[in-house]
């Protein structure tokens, strides 16, 4: 049957749209070597990055994608003069472009200068090391020069006014995207909240919560945001989400003021006189009191981390180590690290890590979506084993509580447009523009034994995936095998670096084969097999 050539017009599109996606997708290519400024070439790279994006603090206006290649290249050649007029030429004027390139003069400037040895030495001998803000270079410049105390933020400052007005959109387009695929709002969600990360964003991911809650912030008069109010049902247009957020022992320490805040925010919605179907926090509190004849104030704890002094989930320890049989064991250690309650109750008695595992069971009982933003370009979901031991690790509890796989969201709130993505679109993202990237895998290749390592890496933290929240496809395993096993010549690179990488890689991909998460024709696990025999024998010293 001929397909209609209208749908098969829309079906290329799609494609190409998603090779764009791909293709743009801005990816580190290679590890930070401390102490070395950056190569000319890295460099041009960063600055025609930082010139892609609006600056309005600075008065910069982005350029587009075609002719920011070439004013840049013209301006490392030649200077900020040739690149303006490079640009009057495209019919830009030089008032118009003359900021960005003030802006990239000093960023390159500071580029050159590298103060991360002399500030590690100060630091040793006790001596005093500049402060200098903490966030991805494209994001903020002023990071530049590397090699200072990094210092954090101010939580009362926390949201700032511009991540609470970004971030209306980023829930708005998450409650549509889960509409689109259910055909309701989600009535409960859950979110993972880190504290570097709300450092870097001046609390997004707080403002996303607030948001979806149907709350504000209200700064008293020494402009510290202490209390919430609600936002009207008529603006908000929707019903409140009833939302069940994790924090890390990193936010639970930096941010304790936002932490109350928050818990103010669940407390202040669950006692609104409003109709059930326009607030679900009120509807689950008020079912659970009934329920479980419990305290009201019982029912509204909604933030979660581990108890006092303590840190992660261990789900990624567990995974790493292949010491566990059933999935369902990695949402549980997840609830055991983090079913510590903080806060404070309607009596003003603060609630400082209580245990409190019923709470937590109950909330992610009724979560139907799970969302963690991510705000760097440089660290994603399968650079670090923290992404999926939270936000996997959640997912994977949620849906055993739950009885139903939660949909598992992300977005990435650096792109120009905040992109909303679901953890399998995400996962092929990373996959494509990182592991099987060649300019990715070659760019750590330069690192010899480190690199085959981060290769390694990658590929145990797209396992964890599979592990806690079976979000890998097949065709990914497959390609990691095909890309840095099957090729003769790759082999032998790995193997020269770092045997014990690869040899760390096959038996990860065996175990994924092993644990059901990668269908394969057994000729295919046999060469894996093979090829992890001759590594063993090679690193045992056997040869011949
Ligand atoms: C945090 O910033 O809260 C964080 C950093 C690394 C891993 C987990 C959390
Ligand atoms: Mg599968």
């Amino acid at each position: 049957m001929h397909e209609p050539k209208t749908d098969r017009d829309a079906r290329v599109f799609a494609l190409y749209e998603q090779l764009l996606e791909i293709e743009q997708r801005l990816i580190p290519t290679g590890l930070h070597v401390f102490g070395r400024p950056s190569s000319a070439g890295e460099k041009t790279d960063l600055l025609k990055m930082i010139a892609s994006f609006d600056r309005p603090e600075a008065g910069v206006r982005a350029l587009p994608e075609a002719v920011a290649e070439g004013a840049v290249r013209e301006f490392v050649a030649n200077g900020a003069g040739a690149a303006v007029r490079f640009l009057e030429k495209e019919g830009l004027t030089p008032e118009s472009t003359r900021p960005l390139f003030t802006l990239l003069e000093n960023v390159s400037a500071k580029l050159q200068t590298n103060n991360e040895l002399d500030s590690l030495v100060r630091a040793l001998r006790g001596e005093f090391v500049e402060p200098g803000p903490g966030a991805d270079i494209i994001q903020n410049p002023d990071i530049l020069p590397t090699g200072r105390n990094t210092h954090a933020i101010n939580p009362y400052g926390v949201p700032s006014a511009v991540a609470f007005a970004r971030s209306e959109h980023v829930a708005n387009s998450l409650l549509d995207r889960y509409r689109q695929e259910n055909g309701r709002y989600p009535e409960a969600m859950a979110l993972v909240l880190w504290g570097l990360d709300n450092i870097k964003t001046q609390g997004e991911g707080v403002a996303q919560a607030l948001w979806l809650l149907g709350t504000r912030p209200v700064r008293d008069a020494l402009n510290r945001t202490t209390s919430v109010e609600a936002i009207p049902l008529a603006e908000l247009g929707r019903p409140r989400i009833d939302v069940v957020m994790t924090i890390s022992g990193i936010f639970r320490d930096l941010f304790s003021p936002t932490v109350q805040l928050l818990d103010k925010a669940v407390r202040l919605v669950a006692q609104l006189d409003e109709p059930l179907e326009t607030n679900y926090v009120r509807k689950h509190v008020l079912q659970q009191v009934e329920q479980d004849a419990c305290d009201p104030d019982d029912a509204a704890v909604r933030v979660f981390s581990n108890a006092p002094g303590n840190y992660g989930t261990n789900v990624n320890f567990m995974v790493m180590d292949s010491q566990w049989e059933r999935e369902e064991t990695l949402g549980d250690l997840f609830v055991t690290r983090k079913c510590f309650a903080y806060g404070r109750d309607s009596k003003g008695h603060a609630i400082e890590g209580r245990e409190a595992r019923v709470a937590m069971d109950r909330a992610l009982s009724r979560v139907e979506a799970t969302y963690q933003n991510i705000d760097t370009f440089e660290i994603g979901l399968t650079d670090v084993d923290h992404y999926f031991e939270y936000l996997g690790g959640v997912s994977k509890a949620v849906e055993k509580r739950a009885q139903a796989r939660p949909a598992i969201y992300l977005s990435d709130s650096l792109s120009r447009e905040i992109k909303i993505r679901s953890l399998e679109e995400t996962v092929r993202l990373e996959t494509r523009a990182k592991t099987l990237n060649p300019k990715w895998y070659e760019g750590m290749l330069k690192h010899g034994f480190r690199g085959v390592a981060e290769i390694e890496n990658h590929v145990s933290n797209t396992f964890g995936w599979s592990a806690t929240a079976d979000a890998v496809d097949d065709w990914i395993y497959a390609e990691v095998a095909n890309t840095f096993l099957f090729d003769d010549a790759m082999l032998d690179r790995l193997r020269d670096l770092n045997p014990h990488s690869v040899h760390s890689l096959a038996q990860r991909l065996l175990e994924a084969n092993g644990r059901g998460y990668w269908e394969v024709d057994e000729s295919v696990v046999d060469r894996l097999r093979e090829i992890t025999r001759n590594l063993e024998d090679q690193l045992e010293g056997v040869h011949g």
